[in-house]
């Protein structure tokens, strides 16, 4: 994290950390998924397994979930994938929707929202409540980085979605920016 953070961190090094931290994290988000009993043939005899019961949806949001999206894969690798696209207005901070596909069964099962930013909580109460205007239930929210103003905000309007962050940081600025932060993790991952 404390690489992560680091002005002087480049782009290539900045998405390579983003992916193996969202990776490590899977391991706390995934306890408690539901799996069922599966039988399987070894070498030498049959034997009982176990496997996810439901199919599990990862869903970045645009831009900068994107990169937490490989790490999380690699964790999950028969997941399936839906984008929301929202951005902050620069002068308001407030969302500005502009894309949304998400799997058609992705109710069937768990859905992790991923983007290493929660500053407002803005972009990911909207995202929320896409999902769960999709019929979404179980649905989880990864960050790197989080405020605790968008921490009170998605326990206020969705207080049943559980929220995981590798760090809880200090306060927003006037910019609506997390200090001590990390900047813009879009143009830092991007190189925009
Ligand atoms: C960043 C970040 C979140 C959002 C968090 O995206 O990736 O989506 O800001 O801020 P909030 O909690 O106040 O809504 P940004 O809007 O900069 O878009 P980008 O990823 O395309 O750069
Ligand atoms: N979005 C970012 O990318 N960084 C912040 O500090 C706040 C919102």
């Amino acid at each position: 994290m404390a690489e992560l953070r680091a002005r002087t961190t480049p782009s290539r090094e900045f998405r390579r950390l983003l992916g193996e931290i969202s990776a490590l994290m899977v391991y706390e988000v995934c306890r408690g998924f539901a799996t069922e009993s599966c039988e399987v043939e070894t070498p030498l005899e049959r034997t009982h397994g176990r496997r996810l019961a439901r199919p599990v949806t990862v869903v970045p949001v645009l831009r900068a979930g994107l990169g937490m999206t490989s790490g999380v894969l690699s964790m999950l690798p028969d997941a399936r994938i839906g984008h929301i696209g929202v951005r902050r207005d620069e002068n308001t901070a407030t969302p500005i929707a502009y894309y949304t596909r998400l799997p058609d069964d992705a109710s069937e099962g768990p859905v992790l929202l991923v983007d290493p930013m929660l500053a407002t909580g803005g972009s990911a109460d909207h995202a929320l409540g896409l999902l769960h205007a999709a019929g979404c239930r179980d649905t989880r929210f990864i960050c790197l980085l989080a405020a605790p103003e968008g921490v009170a905000r998605i326990h206020t309007s969705h207080p049943q979605v559980p929220i995981y962050a590798a760090a809880l940081d200090r306060e927003l600025d006037d910019r609506k920016y997390i200090h001590p932060g990390l900047g813009d993790a879009g143009d830092r991952c991007f190189g925009t």
